[in-house]
């Protein structure tokens, strides 16, 4: 399995549907909080967002900080700080990281308070959004930041029924609702990102690919925890086939007659990487 024939089936129908839902959203808000999973920076981040946004001030949220590689974790720190955008890691399981993110949202909202001041207009409260992809914690990061603060603000027009401004810190309201993005499936490097760490479902892609591709990944990158998790000892020549084999001996990983059953290797080993279970990692590059 080559990584450029990795292919998610996908319609660009939804997409439509998804810009069309964000752009009026957007119109709602002050400051967007643009969460994206610290395994899969680029991966998880939307390339047509920033156009969606305009001058509209963005705060991006590192999260699930807790299941990425701490090394990997500084770089694209230092990498999103070094390009000028605001940026917090968050660990929304926890909520490590969260009273950082307030404060970065307060932040970002001083210039729009200071044109509305200049224009004699006090006491508006910034209006929030948090958007990102599937999966990345969107509604763990709302139900953290509404927590008991259950205060709700008058319906506003625009705002579709059921969803809510909740006051979240003095004059900051939230969007109780997230902005669900679309990733950019087309670069096989993303679609497979975003098939290991579970971003999207197993219906759309082909799942013993993705874990060959996901062993070669462990192999070449983090082949300690591959030998600590499944007790096996790697050698210098084995490839995708011999680990797999390897595990599935391991394991125990046995169909009828005694035959490997690889099948099970694939949900072992998928299962195992997306729950953290096999170890904390980074797909994407700094
Ligand atoms: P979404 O709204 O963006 O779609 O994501 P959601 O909040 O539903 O979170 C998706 C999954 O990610 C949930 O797990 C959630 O618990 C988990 N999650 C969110 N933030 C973090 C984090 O910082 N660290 C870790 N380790 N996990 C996080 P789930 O398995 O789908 O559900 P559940 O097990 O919580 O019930």
């Amino acid at each position: 399995m080559r990584l450029e024939d990795f292919k998610i089936q996908w319609f660009p129908g939804h997409m439509t549907k998804a810009k069309r839902m964000m752009e009026s959203q957007i119109k709602l808000v002050d400051v967007v909080v643009e969460m994206l999973d610290a395994r899969i920076p680029r991966s998880s981040t939307n390339p047509m967002l920033q156009g969606i946004l305009g001058n509209k001030p963005k705060v991006i949220a590192l999260n699930k900080i807790d299941m990425a590689d701490k090394a990997q974790t500084e770089r694209w720190l230092e990498k999103l700080k070094g390009s000028g955008l605001p940026v917090c890691q968050v660990d929304c399981s926890t909520g490590k990281g969260v009273k950082q993110l307030i404060s970065a949202i307060q932040l970002a909202a001083k210039p729009v308070i200071d044109k509305w001041l200049k224009k004699g207009v006090r006491n508006r409260p910034v209006r929030v959004m948090i958007v990102g992809i599937p999966n990345v914690g969107k509604s763990t990061l709302i139900n953290r930041l509404v927590g008991k603060n259950k205060v709700m603000a008058a319906d506003k027009p625009g705002v579709t029924r059921g969803q809510q401004w909740v006051t979240i810190a003095k004059g900051l309201e939230l969007l109780d609702t997230p902005g669900v993005l679309w990733p950019k499936f087309e670069d096989p490097a993303v679609g497979f990102a975003l098939a290991a760490t579970g971003a999207i479902k197993e219906d759309v892609f082909d799942r013993e690919s993705a874990v060959e591709l996901l062993i070669d990944f462990l192999l070449r990158k983090y082949p300690a925890d591959l030998q600590t998790k499944y007790a096996v000892s790697l050698e210098a020549e084995d490839d995708v086939n011999s680990v797999m084999t390897k595990i599935a001996t391991s394991r125990g990983c046995l169909k009828a007659g005694g035959l490997l059953d690889l099948d099970k290797v694939d949900q072992l080993v998928l299962r195992d990487f997306r729950t953290g279970r096999l170890g904390r990692f980074t797909v994407d590059e700094p």
